[in-house]
């Protein structure tokens, strides 16, 4: 694949090995280990994209350094902004961006490349429909073929001229901006915090109030993030809905921001923990916004030993926290006895990055799992509906997919196996950690994916088997 540097060749006698892109993880005997985790993918994009918007200095430290991340700093450096990455512990990187802020933004000479990240493009986009000037912003094939309708029709009826690939709907995509843009109400087709972002960036360049309206509440960071820099940012929750709104032509202060792990990247290690035999695992520093840690929350209904112990930042006032700030803390896991679950649709949103690995732990619960609605995991970077059915089927799991709907018979012991993470991240590590407790060595094909969020994955995966 592009997106992500070849790995470098293993030595085939350690516990794992790969040739080309396939890694195999052999069973492990036991799990130990404390790992930090890379900066959370969501706030490190938001980050650097409202460095971008904020003139002057801003100040990013816990950055993650997956290859999404990358991308979206080459996209704020392709807009004007000056970027400079440093590397620092645990795999993390500092950024220190200068900008001429929002106003100052030019056009880009070329066509912005958002590689692998679906919310580089739909943040960004947002963005520049507040731009007058003309941009194109495109991908790998995987983003060329994710929808953008969802996106496209809000920003359009604010006054961007857009225009992209059958009817409005696939990248590449075109964008000349306007400044000032129309204020709407926009009711979401979809849970989506990327849509809900793309149109409340863009409202920061209307002519009045703009407010995203969602039946179900998704990841609060642009929120907060933009409270952080000065910006008044309103949310109420009206029966099941809750709505969110900005005003238009409020100025975006220049913030330092220290990123905290990522609760997705977690997600792995407290399954791989709970459904390993012999397992301790810590996981330090790991952000708990309660909009990500849904999934969290689902593995201990299903009975896992998962121990949270919240932390502040230091100086941070608790109430503060718990609206603008991120809240991190500790995360610890346990060897479990697991139990199925039933997830509906509501559930899929609030754990929309965590349900494959949700699957794998199903496969190891006693008793019958059922995942209905899961129809947005087809649009991820993969169909992850198909590639989790069929990666876990080949280590012998008893899954069955009908429309959008899973149904995860667990209990059974898992297989050594061939498993395709099609070129997708998180299909990748869920494979990865299935393979800890497979009865023989389990391949994974397209390994290096991890790297779009988790560079240090398998790094990491060696440190808790040592
Ligand atoms: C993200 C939102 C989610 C999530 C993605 C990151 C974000 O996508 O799946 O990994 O940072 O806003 P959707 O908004 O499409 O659900």
């Amino acid at each position: 694949m592009n997106a992500v540097a070849p790995r470098p060749a293993r030595v085939p006698s350690g516990p794992l090995s790969d040739a080309a892109d396939v890694v195999e993880v052999r069973p492990a005997p036991r799990l130990r280990g404390t790992l930090r985790l890379p900066g959370d993918k969501s706030i490190s994009h938001r980050a650097l994209l409202l460095a971008a918007l904020a003139a002057g200095t801003s100040r990013l430290s816990g950055v993650g350094d997956g290859q999404d991340v990358r991308t979206t700093a080459g996209l704020v450096s392709a807009l004007g902004a000056t970027v400079n990455r440093r590397a620092a512990a645990d795999g993390r990187v500092d950024y220190r961006v200068v900008s001429p802020g929002i106003d100052g933004l030019t056009e880009p000479e070329d066509i912005l490349d958002c590689g692998n990240s679906g919310t580089s493009l739909r943040l960004l986009a947002g963005i520049l429909a507040g731009r007058p000037f003309h941009a194109v912003l495109s991908g790998d094939a995987s983003l060329r073929g994710r929808p953008l309708g969802r996106i496209v029709r809000p920003l359009r009826s604010m006054g961007a001229a857009i225009a992209a690939r059958r009817g409005g709907t696939l990248a590449p995509i075109s964008i000349d901006g306007r400044s000032p843009l129309t204020a709407i109400d926009h009711a979401t087709e979809v849970p989506s915090a990327q849509v809900k972002s793309a149109v409340l960036l863009a409202g920061l360049r209307a002519d009045g109030v703009t407010s995203v309206s969602e039946g179900v509440a998704t990841r609060d960071h642009t929120e907060r993030m933009l409270r952080a820099r000065g910006v008044a940012v309103g949310t109420e929750a009206i029966d099941d809905t809750v709505r969110v709104s900005v005003a238009g032509g409020q100025q975006i202060l220049a913030f330092d921001e220290v990123v905290p792990g990522d609760v997705s990247a977690a997600m792995f290690w407290l399954v791989a923990g709970a459904i390993h035999p012999d397992a301790e695992l810590v996981l330090e520093g790991v952000g708990l916004n309660p909009t990500r840690t849904a999934a969290v929350d689902i593995l201990r209904r299903m009975g896992a030993d998962v121990v949270v112990e919240p932390t502040l930042h230091p100086g941070t006032d608790p109430a503060v926290d718990a609206v603008m700030g991120e809240p991190a803390g500790r995360l610890s896991v346990r060897s479990s006895t697991l139990r199925a679950v039933d997830l509906g649709p509501v559930d899929v949103a609030a754990a929309i990055d965590e349900i494959p690995v949700l699957c794998l732990a199903a496969t190891q619960a006693s008793g019958t799992s059922t995942i209905r609605g899961a129809g947005e995991l087809r649009v991820k970077e993969s169909d992850r509906v198909a590639g989790i059915a069929a990666g876990l089927t080949a280590l012998g799991a008893r899954i069955e997919v009908d429309g959008d709907d899973l149904t995860i018979h667990g209990g059974g012991a898992l297989r050594a196996a061939r498993t395709d993470a099609l070129l997708d991240h998180r299909l990748a590590m869920t494979f990865a950690v299935a393979g800890l407790i497979a009865d023989g060595p389990t391949f994974v094909t397209a390994a290096s994916s991890a790297a779009i969020s988790y560079p240090a994955f398998f790094d990491d995966l060696e440190r808790v088997l040592a």
